[in-house]
């Protein structure tokens, strides 16, 4: 049955095929997409076809790709198999997508995801030109209903001339009603408070606005969303969950936080879906989230009554939690709220809930900066995301990773980064599997000594130490003490050698 109960809307329905050709080179396309949810599935594969065929005959043919964050191999993968993206934004993690990055064919700009909507309509980005939406139905009065991810979806829709909607039916029509669409962030001076004290609170509205004279295709699918699968859990994130957990555990004892702590924030990737599962047989209840992906781990705090609300902007679900998640919608409705990324990911709701952020990384260092975009300082992995926006105004900022990467060959904890994302200033607790780094209150000194003490790997504890005596003794005991040719070239005997641990 089909998801378009407008009659306007229905007389736009054609193929992607055709959608497709409605978008030209040099030109900017806004998609839906947070993860693997919520994308087009079928206009960027058909755009990709006609980029390649462009190609072909020697045309030049590459778009700008605005999305809410990361997708799927159907619209990163496929644009960037073909050369299609010459400027990507706001954060990716399609390893082709990565290739074409670090090969210097597409362009990419690692901002905050608070900061995308923003610079769109201040238009510093550039003009949006087409907006590619994943919706889950349209009203009979032409509202749009979001589909897995709100993302940026509102301010794509607001910015660009032409709207190509993708009404997908393998969504559950009962995620009509899950959504909370406050459109009320301005550009300044006309900001004004955001009216949310709770992660529960509803401000908006459950469907999307559109202007229908700018809806120029609809297509329908029913292509599923494609996330991959977390990791089963290791030994080494549940030793990192459970760090993570006696520390909040002492942080409710020293009556810093309340019993049922602060809203959690969550960020992507395997470990921190482990501590997840950690809180599941940990000891607190009525939690709640304040975050920008849902992953399993958060939908099983959910049915254990552990959790009460969990706020969003996405899905970031493994196949089988998605089919979950669709045959229940209903019920998750009243416990999960996806929110634009304006409001997600906003300054001033995760310093006002007071938000307890958990983020994993690539390094840090001994006096905690932490680099968790780039490989070796030059090769970007997927970017900043949200980790700005949540580190530098949460409560408790927390990073977590293992102590070593390669199997070991490289240690993550370092003299200094080679790339600077969070800085020392930012984040105030480090934990790897082998312990927890409390830097709060503590001047860099004491930070070295217990970042090296507590997180580094025994294999790498020697040589951080050495390379800190060094260092007081070279910088003369200065408030943060480095031997630039030393910790320069930290990374680089790796480079030359394949392991740090052997040079
Ligand atoms: N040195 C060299 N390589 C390293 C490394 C290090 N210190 N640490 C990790 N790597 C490599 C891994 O070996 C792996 O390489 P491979 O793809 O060739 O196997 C790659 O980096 C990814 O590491 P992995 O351990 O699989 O990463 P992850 O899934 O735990 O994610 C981040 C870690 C930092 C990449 C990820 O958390 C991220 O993208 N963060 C930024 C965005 C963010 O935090 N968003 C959430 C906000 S809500």
């Amino acid at each position: 049955m089909s998801r378009i109960d407008s009659k306007a809307f229905r007389k736009k329905i054609t193929t992607a095929e055709e959608a497709a050709k409605l978008i030209k080179h040099g030109t900017n396309v806004g998609f839906s997409g947070f993860t693997g949810a919520g994308y087009p599935k079928e206009t960027p594969v058909a755009l990709a076809k006609l980029i390649s065929e462009a190609h072909g005959r020697g045309e030049e043919f590459m778009i700008g790709c605005f999305t809410g964050a990361s997708t799927a191999p159907e619209l990163d993968g496929a644009l960037a198999e073909v050369d299609g993206i010459s400027f990507r934004m706001p954060y990716q993690s399609d390893p082709i997508m990565r290739t074409k990055i670090n090969a210097g064919i597409s362009d990419y700009c690692d901002i905050h995801l608070s900061h995308s909507g923003p610079q769109t309509w201040a238009g510093t980005l550039g003009k949006l030109d087409t907006a590619v939406i994943e919706v889950t139905g349209i009203t009979a009065d032409g509202q749009l209903i979001p589909s897995s991810s709100v993302g940026n979806n509102t301010t794509w829709i607001e910015a660009a001339d032409q709207v190509i909607l993708e009404v997908n039916s393998w969504q559950s029509i009962d995620l009509h009603g899950m959504h909370d669409i406050y459109e009320g962030v301005a550009l300044p001076p006309n900001r004004v408070p955001i009216p949310l004290t709770h992660p529960g609170d509803r401000i908006g509205s459950t469907t999307m606005r559109i202007d229908p004279k700018k809806v120029v295709a609809v297509i329908e699918t029913d292509a599923e969303d494609r996330n991959t699968p977390f990791k089963p859990l290791d030994d080494e994130s549940r030793m990192i969950a459970g760090h993570l957990l006696d520390f909040l555990t002492n942080e409710v004892k020293q009556g810093r936080l309340p019993k049922n702590l602060l809203p959690l924030q969550s960020g992507v990737g395997n470990i921190a879906n482990a501590v997840l599962a950690g809180l599941l047989e940990g000891p607190f209840e009525n939690l709640t989230s304040y975050t920008e992906v849902i992953q399993d781990g958060m939908v099983d705090l959910l049915d254990s009554g552990k959790m009460e609300i969990a706020s969003a902007t996405a899905f970031s679900l493994s196949p089988e939690y998605a089919h979950k998640m669709n045959d229940n919608a209903a019920d998750y409705r009243n416990k999960i709220i996806l929110r634009p990324q304006d409001i997600s990911n906003h300054p001033e709701m995760i310093r006002r809930l007071g938000v307890i952020a958990c983020n994993g990384m690539i390094e840090a260092d001994m006096y905690g900066n932490v680099n968790s975009t780039h490989i070796m300082g030059s090769k970007m992995q997927n970017g900043i995301g949200g980790s700005g926006d949540f580190t530098r105004n949460a409560y408790i900022s927390t990073f977590v990773t293992p102590s070593t990467a390669k199997g070991g060959a490289i240690s993550a904890i370092v003299p200094m980064v080679s790339h600077h994302d969070h800085t020392e200033h930012d984040v105030q607790v480090i934990i790897t599997e082998q312990g927890l780094a409390d830097l709060r209150g503590l001047s860099p000194q004491k930070r070295a000594k217990v970042i090296i003490e507590n997180c580094a790997h025994p294999a790498y504890k020697p040589m951080l130490q050495e390379y800190y005596d060094h260092s007081v003794k070279v910088a003369n005991s200065q408030h943060t003490p480095h031997d630039l040719h030393q910790a320069l070239s930290w990374h680089a005997r790796f480079l030359d050698t394949g392991t740090m641990a052997r040079s």
